[in-house]
């Protein structure tokens, strides 16, 4: 139950305590509601604390019983201590994860094969929902077993062998989770773009990866509007083999012509295929698909061999391939799926409404709901399409029991009031999922009191690209929450929390979050470069991995995300670098420098605030804003579109000539108070740069 303290101040309300009432109220707990955690996989605290012991001290033995319930072709090892190997300590060697080295297995096979056989083979995998209500679709676990098969085929028809990398830029539909698991079936590497990135960020991708292979689709519908996305994928493709890496095959779904749509945006679509279709190249989904056969012997993969590369933003700019392996990978996603969600295979219906194209998506809409045989919504469209109250339509229509979001998409949601659930029948909701960012208490609340009718419970999950699943989160029916935290460490997660000279800090305190041993979805290298993944997540503090994120750990033991501690930003859940903006505004030949810093936003979490600096002669005009705008939707993806662009005639620099952020932050933000400046060359830069934030703020 809530703890009542909060409401009682509240009635003790006045000017002057009313931020002592906030205080409180924020640190309100909230228990498990007893619907939930009487089926929990994991019931109270003194059971998580009991798992969770032996999962760091014995994890062999926690690992081990986990993975007996999967089908392996070659067994687990039995020495202890070859189940899990490593070295986190860069000053004693290469960095090295190895879990389960020696065993053989098949993602694919756990995830669907192994269902199928063990008499699951019609339960639903996926309910598909499009972007326009009347579109819809399901599919069995036995039907997309046998596409998956015969895609395979198709792939290996076209070449496609086990180790070469598959580009894949897809929409939500039931082929993308045909074609990922199709890879893993034939032990190609996929490497998933989100289908909002542009053509530039797609070629990238294309090139870091060496992908010889793309699987895209004609189009989607985002809202009302049509994405081009084959334009784009053929765009890119001229663009890699610009810099040398050809795309010899190209597979595309033809999806257009099967939703509901406009006839002229369908006559739209038919005019670019005529346009850009390369017959030697490209080739439809439906006709590779239409002869092959449903019988598909799968590779078998050794545990360590990678499983997919998901490229994240990197702090100097270029994105990174983070790079997943096999079986470490299946057992965790299946894990932190069963746990975190309180997963229950026959009575849950699970929605997650992450794109597939992001991490959230592989781990929780395809690998760790089909490894535990779950059924699930997988959505196509957005949630304000054709209203806000799409996600209720939805819950109320699947009885969605598991239902996992991002904080941004809960924020914009509260702003159409309290009543938007009052027509749908909720009651089915069971837990709540929260991903991507620091949710603020008032949304989590809001979360928590309308839609979850104050009977459900939070997972405020915390994980990265990185970290393959969840590593700080509430178990639904053990964990108290606060609202806000996400609480505690998942099994085999060992937290720290370091001051800036790499000293542990023991209870209360705030600092950088690290990692102390490796858990089995932890990533095992930056594709092609594993120098870059040493460097970036364990130099810092020899013998942890470091996120990235800042933290605080209160008096009761429980972890807050404080956020990004480097020069990456995230907005709307989205994880971008400083550097990545900048580096497109600079390629502007008026632009001679430029910075960008996050500002908060009361949607977005985070919004880009970028200060440019003009060439001499070169003129800043509204004109040239647009243009910038525009230079980075195009470069990198609509979702990076900057809030504020303004003229910076110079910026705050140090003497060694490095740019202040943390000035740039407080004029951003309007903050008076710059802190110590002594160490800027021209402090003289500060007195502009205010008066032109005031001057752009006018015209705005
Ligand atoms: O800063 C943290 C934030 O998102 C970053 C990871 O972004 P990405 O690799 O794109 O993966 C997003 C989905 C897992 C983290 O370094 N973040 C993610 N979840 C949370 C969070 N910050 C606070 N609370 C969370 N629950």
């Amino acid at each position: 139950m809530q703890s009542r303290m909060g409401a009682i101040l509240c009635n003790l309300c006045n000017e002057e305590n009313i931020f002592i009432f906030i205080a409180v109220a924020m640190s309100d707990v909230y228990s498990p509601p007893e619907r939930v955690a009487v089926e929990s996989h994991c019931r109270g605290m003194e059971t998580y604390k009991a798992m969770y012991k032996e999962s760091v001290e014995e994890p062999h033995k926690f690992w081990g019983r986990i993975a007996e319930q999967f089908f392996w072709k070659k067994p687990l090892p039995t020495d202890l201590n070859d189940f899990m190997k490593y070295n986190f300590n860069v000053t004693e060697g290469p960095i090295k994860i190895e879990w389960m080295s020696g065993a053989q297995t098949n993602i694919c096979y756990n995830a669907l094969d192994r269902n199928v056989e063990n008499g699951l083979g019609d339960r639903v995998a996926f309910y598909w929902v499009g972007n326009n209500p009347e579109d819809k679709g399901q599919i069995t676990y036995s039907e997309l077993l046998a596409d998956v098969c015969k895609f395979s085929n198709a792939l290996e028809n076209i070449g496609v062998k086990k180790g070469d990398r598959v580009a894949i830029y897809m929409p939500m539909i039931t082929e993308l989770v045909v074609a990922m698991l199709a890879c893993a079936r034939i032990g190609a590497v996929h490497s998933i773009v989100f289908g909002g990135y542009s053509a530039d960020s797609l070629a990238t991708r294309i090139c870091d990866a060496g992908a010889k292979i793309l699987i895209s689709a004609d189009g989607v519908y985002r809202g009302t509007k049509m994405i081009k996305l084959l334009e784009i994928a053929v765009s890119a493709m001229e663009k890699s083999a610009e810099q040398g890496q050809e795309v010899t095959h190209h597979v595309c779904v033809s999806h257009i012509p099967r939703i509901t749509g406009s006839d002229a945006e369908q006559q739209k679509n038919e005019e670019t295929i005529a346009r850009v279709w390369n017959d030697k190249r490209d080739l439809w989904w439906h006709e590779v698909m239409r002869d092959s056969s449903t019988e598909h012997e799968c590779a078998w993969m050794d545990a360590e061999d990678p499983l997919f590369m998901l490229y994240t933003s990197g702090s100097t700019g270029k994105p990174k391939g983070v790079l997943h392996s096999t079986a470490g990978y299946l057992l965790y996603a299946a894990t932190t799926f069963k746990y975190s969600f309180d997963h229950q295979p026959a009575n849950d219906v699970y929605w997650c409404t992450a794109d597939i194209g992001w991490i959230t998506g592989h781990s929780y809409v395809t690998y760790g709901p089909l490894l535990n045989a779950a059924t699930s919504v997988l959505f196509e469209g957005t949630p304000f399409h054709p209203t806000h109250k799409r996600c209720w339509e939805i819950v109320n229509e699947y009885r969605v029991s598991k239902f996992y979001t991002a904080p941004t998409a809960i924020r914009a949601l509260m702003k159409f009031g309290d009543d938007q659930t009052k027509d749908y029948d909720l009651s089915c909701l069971k837990v709540l999922g929260t991903v991507g960012e620091p949710i603020n208490p008032e949304a989590w609340q809001w979360y928590h009191k309308i839609v979850g009718n104050s009977q459900c419970s939070i997972s405020d999950t915390y994980w990265q690209t990185e970290t393959g699943g969840h590593i700080i989160t509430p178990l639904p029916g053990a964990t108290p929450t606060k609202p806000g935290s996400a609480c505690f460490p998942f099994f085999g997660v060992v937290p720290e929390i370091l001051d800036e000279e790499g000293k542990v800090i023991e209870g209360e305190g705030e600092g950088y979050i690290v990692f102390k041993q490796p858990w089995p979805g932890i990533m095992r290298t930056v594709y092609g470069d594993h120098d870059r993944f040493e460097k970036t997540y364990f130099s810092k503090f020899p013998g942890y991995y470091m996120s990235g994120d800042g933290a605080k750990r209160d008096k009761d033991g429980y972890i807050w995300i404080t956020g990004r501690i480097d020069d990456m930003l995230n907005c709307s859940g989205h994880l971008m670098s400083t550097a990545q903006i900048e580096s497109v505004l600079v390629e502007h030949p008026d632009v001679a420098e430029s910075a960008v810093v996050p500002i908060p936003h009361n949607i977005k979490g985070e919004a880009l605030y970028c200060f440019v600096t003009l060439n001499q002669n070169a003129e800043f005009t509204q004109e040239l804003v647009t243009k910038l705008r525009n230079m980075i939707r195009e470069k990198i993806a609509p979702f990076a579109s900057p809030d504020f662009i303004q003229e910076a005639p110079g910026l705050p620099k140090t003497r060694s000539g490095k740019i202040m952020r943390r000035v740039l932050k407080k004029i951003a933000n309007d903050d008076k108070d710059l802190g110590d400046i002594s160490t800027m060359a021209d402090s003289s830069v500060v007195d502009v740069l205010v008066e032109k934030r005031r001057e752009m703020m006018e015209k705005k």
